[in-house]
């Protein structure tokens, strides 16, 4: 079928890895996104990436889509703008990864949270920055930018943990080669005593609406090897100061999470960079653990799920009103041409309770009402 309005072929069907061609028939640019619900319409924001290995830097900031359907993506423009001031913590040339927004029933604003590297160092910011709209896509305004839980403990550790590092330890960790080769040594009970103070590392992110209205953050902390899930103040702002960490030392990044029969699952990657690796998939009862590691969730051929079918989990989608329907939304990332990563969504199947994912060259939503 084709749109008159734009000249476009309808699709009918989701094609993983392919171009996907939106309603002006150019390539989707909202790379490591997420996608929310909102009166009736889907909305997909992500990485605005522009050409060649300067793409993975932000230079336009987050675009924006809108779909009824799931195949077909309307261009809504750009939902968050870098800045042109040079003093912007959003100042075009910072790096900002992984947007994901949620609606607020009471503020009745769409909050968006993302990884932020403030311009000229590198990776080593770890900051969250926050947006905030009245509709959902955008404009949104630039709120702030910090570290997670500065000033807050974790729930999940223990009395005797509760004090700063010292002195003499940080010197001692600072003397370790913390983040060079592969993970020489990885101090696993002291980095978020050392970040205690300043808040917590925040990089890899997602955002997960659980069914009592909550919202959480996760994200990559201490250096990379610890998942913090961090429960969101009531206007989606701010942490609320409440926090567990999950999987000390294991490396996981790229969280993505859902909640199936009363269970949170989590997907989540290896700590390879841009370069491909095998997911993860991991279990809870209650958002802040114990959690349970179950393997890698792709199903397929030794090479296919070794690397996640070549890509790296971003998002799960919940399929409106469909209660077994989720999505595996994952970037399939082109460092050095950033702007042609593509998406490869995969219908989340469930074998003996746990959720996994098969390679698809061609499929569509029917493959929920089976
Ligand atoms: C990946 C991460 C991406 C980006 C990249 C930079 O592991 O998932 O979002 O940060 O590293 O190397």
């Amino acid at each position: 079928m084709t749109d008159v309005s734009t000249n476009q072929t309808q699709l009918t069907s989701f094609r993983p890895g392919a171009l996907w061609l939106d309603n002006h028939g150019v390539h989707i640019n909202a790379h490591g996104g997420g996608v929310m619900f909102h009166e009736g319409i889907y909305y997909w924001h992500g990485e605005h990436k522009i050409e060649g290995a300067a793409g993975n830097k932000a230079h336009v900031g987050v675009h924006v889509y809108s779909s009824r359907d799931l195949y077909n993506w309307r261009d809504e423009g750009v939902a968050l703008a870098v800045s042109d001031d040079l003093g912007s913590d959003i100042t075009r040339g910072c790096i900002l990864e992984r947007p994901k927004v949620m609606f607020n029933s009471s503020t009745k604003k769409f909050v968006m949270w993302f990884h932020l590297e403030p311009k000229g160092g590198g990776y080593s910011g770890a900051r969250s920055g926050v947006a905030i709209a009245e509709k959902p896509a955008g404009p949104f305004r630039f709120v702030s930018s910090f570290r997670p839980n500065a000033g807050a403990w974790p729930v999940n550790v223990t009395e005797s943990e509760k004090h700063p590092l010292s002195a003499s330890e940080l010197a001692r960790i600072n003397a370790m080669e913390l983040n060079g080769g592969p993970r020489p040594y990885y101090p696993k009970h002291a980095l978020f005593r050392r970040d205690f103070a300043g808040g917590q590392m925040a990089r890899d992110m997602t955002l997960f609406l659980d069914d009592d209205g909550r919202v959480y953050h996760i994200h990559a902390a201490e250096e990379n090897g610890t998942l913090h899930v961090s429960q969101l103040s009531d206007d989606f702002l701010t942490p609320s100061g409440k926090f567990a960490r999950i999987f000390p030392g294991r490396f996981h990044e790229a969280p993505a999470m859902m909640k199936w029969c009363g269970k949170y699952f989590l997907i989540s990657s290896d700590c390879t960079g841009w370069a491909p690796n095998a997911a993860r998939i991991s279990t809870a009862e209650h958002i802040f653990g114990p959690w349970e590691e179950l393997g890698n969730p792709c199903i397929g051929t030794g090479a296919e799920i070794a690397h996640t079918f070549g890509a790296q989990s971003t998002f799960i989608l919940p399929v409106h009103g469909k209660p077994d329907a989720f999505i595996f939304m994952a970037d399939q990332w082109n460092p050095k041409n950033a702007i042609d990563g593509r998406y490869v969504w995969l219908p989340i199947e469930f074998h003996h309770d746990v959720p996994m994912i098969r390679w698809r060259d061609e499929w569509d939503l029917s493959v929920f009402n089976k």
